[in-house]
């Protein structure tokens, strides 16, 4: 058997809002538009996404929190309503999801064995994280290809950022290996956005465009450093920062996404590709993608 391979990373944020802007007939609310910079740099990097060949999307999302060990999805299928716990009024998306079983057990075993605390998740009632489904509509609308969603063990509140960055990198290091004994061709997902303060009021129309921009100054600036040493290929660095960076600015890199898709990959030290940045209710949203193959990686903004 081949060797399975990490064909593409992908930090792909999930606010609702970009669903609910897109008006898919799994959403029932209805929109006007909005935060086109975000959708078409997600549209842009789906359209690659059809080019490459790949079996199966691994998706490490911040929705789904776990306190004892890291979980995997482990039944083959998910159906159900999933409803934003704080936005109600634009988020109602109805889903019907395949799990790639196999790669998700695969990636328990070889986490368990190094030393990890895991769990394959098979209650049929578990609800998806919008988080999950966000990513995954904007990157895939087409829903044609299967995926393992794992959890977010909370170091970073039960110990530390430093703590999650170690932990979120081992475990990077042993889905990598999972991914490669399992012979598959896999696309990671880091589901979040950077700098994560917001306001705490709505606007009557969510999609009014003349209410949107970032929060503040300073995490316009922390978001624009990162996306400077993205871009100058210099991931390690952006890793060993993370913890820094997650205090300032409440970053959903608390998590370990982000740690755990770069470790996975051994810290590129190649440019990422840039799809987009924009605020969402003031938060710093990034769409950006790690190709391991020179001549297919572009630059695109
Ligand atoms: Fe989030």
């Amino acid at each position: 058997m081949a060797k399975g391979e990490i064909v593409l990373g992908c930090l792909a944020p999930h606010p609702p809002h970009v669903v609910y802007a897109e008006n898919p007939e799994q959403n029932e609310a209805f929109s006007e538009g909005g935060w086109e910079t975000l959708r078409w740099g997600y549209n842009r990097l789906a359209r690659k996404l059809k080019t490459i060949d790949y079996d199966a999307m691994v998706i490490f999302t911040p929705h789904w929190q776990t306190y004892i060990g890291t979980h995997f999805l482990g039944l083959p299928e998910f159906k159900s309503k999933s409803v934003d716990p704080i936005f109600p009024n634009i988020f109602r998306f109805n889903y019907d999801i395949s799990v790639d079983v196999d790669l998700a057990e695969k990636m328990c075993e070889v986490a368990g064995d190094s030393g990890i605390i895991t769990k394959m998740m098979r209650n049929p009632d578990f609800r998806i994280d919008y988080g999950t489904i966000t990513s995954c509509h904007m990157l895939n609308p087409d829903w044609d290809k299967p995926l393992v969603t794992i959890s977010s063990n909370r170091n970073a509140h039960y110990y530390s950022p430093e703590v999650m960055n170690e932990q979120a990198g081992a475990l990077g290091e042993a889905c990598a290996k999972a991914i490669e004994e399992s012979g598959k061709k896999v696309v990671l997902i880091s589901s979040h956005s950077l700098s994560h303060r917001h306001f705490v009021t709505e606007s009557p129309l969510p999609e009014d465009m003349s209410r949107e921009h970032i929060y503040n100054h300073s995490q316009y600036v922390w978001d624009m450093k990162l996306v400077d040493l993205m871009r100058e290929g210099k991931m390690k660095e952006v890793i060993d920062i993370i913890p820094e960076f997650t205090e300032q600015t409440i970053a959903e890199t608390e998590a370990g996404g982000l740690t755990w898709m770069m470790a996975a990959m051994g810290y590129p030290e190649y440019p990422a590709e840039i799809y987009g940045y924009q605020s969402v209710i003031g938060t710093g949203n990034l769409i950006a993608a790690w190709d391991p193959v020179e001549v297919t990686r572009e630059i695109v903004l």
